[in-house]
């Protein structure tokens, strides 16, 4: 399809963009540095645009772009109308959607409404006094009689999840860092402020949300004990030894859903909010799409933490197809600023593994997303202990008197050239995060010929001229083991090897893509040969 019809198909079509389209993660500080300070910002994104638009990107997700006195680098917010100056002004916002917009790529900001910064205006009013104007805002609670905390709860990033107030003589809640106070999902204000939030965006033309930590900011209103975890619970539920089962994932969180869903869906064009949607069992995953009035995208953990293997991977899948039927619309991502990059966690073969990785996110029902630098298959990359950034990384090192790399590896910039600077900042600057091996992967380098980069252009170009590939019902295919195939609609196929053993699949038809270009229009009779870590789509004689 051409780029112009497929916007006009977009465009009559509103929310079709992000079921059908290919959304993109942007941390904005390691994107692209227009002013040489070493810190990515909003005009250096204006300025990749035509990247993004190339590489045929419908969407994309900023992270936290709000002013924050960065302890957890913008999740902690003091002004949730505000850019951070650091990445730019509220004009720069304006012009980066305005720009975006022109090419057909709407932007999603991160909403973070589960905890403000400490020192946000909210919390020093409410930190002040027990009566003050503020104080209901945040959940506070008496000390047990022994001075400890009111409930066993733990904060995400390890310790107990309450700080005692001095002044005031109670204890806060805090999810994660005790920078972090979580805000009282329980006050109508905090519900009608963050409504307020939504529409000011909205008004200056974000095309929706990412919603941090959407499953959780609702808590137990008795504030009960969590009970202890159980050796089959995930590690990351072992790790703090409770099942946060009363700080998270509380049955009311969904009626704040409920209320962002309406005020998304009456807002002329809709507008989509995307959960950020950290549960380990996609039955509850499932619930987050309520009937079709919560998220209109639930991020998928299970998956982002599954091996890359087969029978993990379609084992999920085929749950998901079982619990998100249509109208919901599952969503598949391999990367993000906290979990890793699939070059590094699921590239176990090299390139040829990172291709099979994007083919299956490319192709299997529901949307992409690519986290910035999985299209040139950026690796994470080491950090020195007296570089790291993120606060999760140094509690760890305090904590095991070894440096432990924490979150920095994957949110390390962007590689665009093999130049010093790798084109993301000035040659003479220091990035805040160091840079990878930029002269073995960078976009310039990848830009023509057989690259993982113009294998990711073609495989996007193939989604928007093959409808099937977008809207196609999935259906998985037997296949030997380590190896996984599915149908798209009635026409496509998709085959991946993801084993070091060569494999043969049923198939009868002809190649459209493979992750080995050369065997691009190859006839296949009845037997699609696959060599190790390889992958192809067929469109099915
Ligand atoms: C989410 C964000 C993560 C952040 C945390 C606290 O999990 O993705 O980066 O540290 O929330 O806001």
């Amino acid at each position: 399809m051409l780029e112009s019809e497929w916007r006009r198909y977009l465009d009559a079509n509103p929310d079709h963009w992000w079921r059908e389209g290919v959304l993109y993660q942007i941390y904005p500080r390691s994107f692209a540095d227009s002013d040489g300070d070493g810190v990515g910002d909003l005009r250096g994104i204006v300025e990749k645009l035509d990247h993004l638009s190339w590489l045929g990107i419908d969407g994309i997700w900023l992270n936290p772009t709000m002013a924050s006195p960065n302890q957890d680098w913008g999740y902690d917010v003091v002004d949730y109308c505000s850019v951070h100056p650091e990445v730019g002004t509220m004009e720069d916002l304006d012009l980066l959607i305005h720009k975006a917009s022109e090419r057909g790529i709407r932007v999603l900001l991160d909403l973070v409404p589960n905890h403000t910064s400490d020192r946000h205006a909210w919390f020093s009013d409410a930190r002040s006094s027990r009566q003050a104007r503020h104080r209901d805002w945040y959940v506070w609670a008496d000390p047990k009689p022994d001075g400890s905390p009111p409930n066993n709860w733990r904060s995400a990033f390890g310790g107990p999840a309450w700080t005692l107030e001095d002044t005031t003589q109670q204890y806060y809640l805090h999810n994660f860092l005790a920078t972090m106070p979580d805000l009282n999902w329980w006050n109508s204000e905090v519900r009608e402020t963050f409504e307020e939030i939504q529409r000011f965006w909205y008004d200056r033309g974000v095309a929706g949300f990412r919603i941090d930590v959407a499953h959780g900011i609702v808590k137990d209103r008795e504030l009960r004990d969590n009970p202890p975890a159980t050796e089959s619970d995930h590690w990351t539920i072992r790790r703090e030894g409770q099942q946060p089962i009363y700080n998270f994932n509380r049955p009311e969180v969904h009626d704040v859903l409920r209320d962002w869903r309406r005020l998304a869906d009456s807002q002329e064009p809709s507008r989509v909010l995307v959960g950020e949607t950290f549960v380990l069992d996609l039955d509850t995953l499932a619930t987050y799409y309520g009937v079709k009035d919560e998220l209109h995208l639930a991020f998928n953990f299970p998956f982002i933490f599954a091996d890359f293997e087969s029978s993990q991977l379609r084992r999920i899948v085929r749950k998901v197809e079982e619990l998100l039927a249509e109208p919901a619309w599952p969503v598949y991502a391999g990367s993000n600023h906290d979990q890793g990059r699939l070059a590094s966690r699921w590239g176990g073969g090299g390139e040829p593994g990172t291709r099979c990785a994007l083919m299956m996110l490319l192709t299997l029902r529901g949307t992409p997303f690519l986290y910035y630098g999985d299209e040139i298959g950026l690796p994470e990359v080491a950090v020195a202990p007296d570089q790291v950034q993120d606060e999760v990384g140094r509690r760890a090192m305090a904590a095991h008197g070894e440096a432990r790399p924490g979150r920095d590896p994957e949110r390390t910039p962007m590689h665009w050239n093999a130049a010093p600077g790798a084109g993301f900042t000035q040659p003479e600057a220091r990035p805040w995060l160091p840079l990878g091996n930029y002269r073995a992967c960078n976009v310039a380098d990848q830009q023509h010929g057989d690259s993982l980069l113009t294998f990711t252009r073609d495989l996007i170009a193939l989604r928007r001229a093959e409808r099937e590939l977008r809207t196609g019902a999935y259906q998985e295919l037997p296949s030997p083991e380590g190896t996984w195939a599915w149908a798209r609609g009635d026409h496509l196929l998709i085959a991946l090897n993801l084993s070091g053993q060569d494999s043969e699949i049923d198939a009868a038809g002809q190649v459209l893509i493979g992750t080995r270009r050369d065997r691009e229009g190859e006839k296949v009779a009845e037997r699609l040969r696959l060599a190790p870590w390889e992958g192809a789509v067929i469109a099915r004689a």
